[in-house]
């Protein structure tokens, strides 16, 4: 059994904050897919993107998804994008519960823009993104749990997470 915690959604839902609060929760291992492709790569995802483009990042976050398999009891936030391939939510759901912080897209672009460089929002209009959100959508809600995050803090978006974890009965996977 896995039995791993993999947080999904757009950029700027929190993945990475409401992860690492929730892995403290937890007691458990904090693991970022975007951390786990910078690390191999040496070198930032603005500069992959500059680089290599899209589609050398997309191959990373395969053979990062094949790695994933070989966690046990992590909590994982992954990139925005890396579940939005098809068969990748079903890959996602058999190591674990996975988990889709959602919310409206103005809050979620909005935040986004507020923190950091995020190559997939450069040279995109508002209604791009949010194209991109809308496409990305029917992938997310594949998840096992939805927790919405909009007017919440990364610390409350944690405490709904762990509600929704303890009361859903545990699965073998
Ligand atoms: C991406 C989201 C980013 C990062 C990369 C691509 C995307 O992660 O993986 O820039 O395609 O949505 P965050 O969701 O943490 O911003």
């Amino acid at each position: 059994m896995a039995d791993n915690v993999i947080l999904v959604g757009f950029m700027g839902a929190g993945k990475s904050s409401v992860g690492r609060i929730l892995a403290r929760r937890l007691g458990r291992c904090f693991v970022e897919t975007d951390e786990m492709i910078t690390a191999a790569e040496s070198r930032s995802i603005p500069e992959i993107f500059a680089e290599k483009g899209e589609t050398h990042f997309r191959a990373l976050e395969d053979e990062v998804v094949r790695l994933l398999a070989l966690k046990r009891g992590d909590v994982i936030a992954t990139g925005g994008g890396l579940p939005c391939a098809e068969g990748r939510l079903e890959a996602l759901r058999s190591i674990g519960t996975v988990v889709w912080l959602g919310g409206d897209f103005t809050t979620l672009y909005e935040r986004a823009l507020r923190g950091g460089d995020r190559p997939m929002l450069h040279g995109k209009t508002r209604d791009e993104a949010e194209a991109l959100y809308e496409a990305r959508k029917r992938f997310y809600s594949q998840a096992d749990l939805i927790v919405e995050t909009a007017g919440l803090n990364t610390d409350q978006v944690a405490a709904h997470v762990t509600a929704v974890l303890s009361a859903r009965p545990r699965q073998a996977v």
